[in-house]
């Protein structure tokens, strides 16, 4: 069961706060190695940082990141689920009218708006990742797969691996804008330290379960393998 739909205990409001935890490890490195590693895919495509080869390897390095948080989203801690925290068109309605507020008091995991974005972030990375692999500049840079397909799906995964970029960036902004809200007008002062510690002070136990990070290594691993795979497959064509 979500933790935000077990009802309030009598007396909680004024229960002492305590440290609980809320986010998991993995959940808490993949975090902040996406957002150094997305930086770096701006600073390596737009501002001349390392090389392309480098823009790479970090794109590499994202599409498996983000395939273990999609994984861990099934199989890992409570607060990572998707089943926890995705409520769907009716949750959000009421999570806007402000009912699900008063009733959750401080959400644990995210709120339900939230979630969307998580979800969005998420995709739009997988998007990002999946295209650039297909794109190519036609004259120096070429994705590992660009050589397995037609000259028309290279333009266009190009095409798409530069609108993208954009509406990344658009969502990443509204990320960190609905971040510094809650932080600066709700007053939510734990939400950024719960990301990088794992910890919350709430007034009761949110009870959730976590799993340790030995199955997300494995997953990392198998995806690492899978991703080494296709790339070398795709690169041997143009060895010829
Ligand atoms: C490239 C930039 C970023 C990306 C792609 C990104 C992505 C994400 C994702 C996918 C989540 C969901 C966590 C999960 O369940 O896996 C999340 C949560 C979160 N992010 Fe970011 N993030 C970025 C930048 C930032 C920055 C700069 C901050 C700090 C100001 C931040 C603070 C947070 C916080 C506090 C949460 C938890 C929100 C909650 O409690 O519901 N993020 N982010
Ligand atoms: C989420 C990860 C990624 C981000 C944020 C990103 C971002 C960017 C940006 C901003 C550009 C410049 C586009 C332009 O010229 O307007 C670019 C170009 C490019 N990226 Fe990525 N990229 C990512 C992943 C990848 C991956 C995994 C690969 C391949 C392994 C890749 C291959 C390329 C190529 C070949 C270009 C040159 C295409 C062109 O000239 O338009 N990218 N990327």
């Amino acid at each position: 069961m979500n933790e935000c739909d077990q009802p309030e205990p009598p007396g909680s409001d004024t229960a002492p706060l305590k440290r609980y935890r809320v986010w998991d490890l993995t959940t808490r490195m993949i975090h902040w190695a996406l957002v150094l590693l997305v930086l770096l895919q701006y600073g390596t495509a737009e501002w001349g940082w390392l090389s392309m080869q480098w823009h790479f390897y970090f794109g590499y390095a994202i599409l498996v990141l983000v395939g273990v948080r999609v994984l861990w989203g099934f199989v890992g801690s409570d607060s990572s689920r998707f089943s926890q925290f995705v409520h769907g068109p009716r949750g959000i309605a009421a999570y806007m009218r402000g009912t699900l507020w008063r009733k959750f008091g401080h959400p644990l995991g995210h709120n339900p708006l939230g979630a969307l974005s998580v979800l969005a972030l998420l995709a739009l990375l997988l998007i990002q990742g999946i295209s650039g692999l297909f794109a190519s500049d036609a004259i120096t840079v070429f994705g590992p797969l660009s050589g397995r397909v037609s000259d028309a799906t290279v333009r266009l995964m190009t095409r798409i691996h530069e609108i993208n970029q954009n509406i990344l960036l658009a969502f990443i902004g509204l990320h960190i804008a609905a971040v510094l809200l809650h932080v600066l007008v709700r007053h939510e002062n734990n939400l950024v330290v719960a990301m990088i510690t794992g910890w919350k002070r709430l007034r009761r136990d949110p009870g959730l379960r976590f799993v340790s990070i030995g199955g997300a290594l494995l997953l990392a691993a198998a995806l690492v393998f899978l991703l080494w795979a296709i790339v070398r497959w795709g690169q041997a064509v143009s060895a010829y």
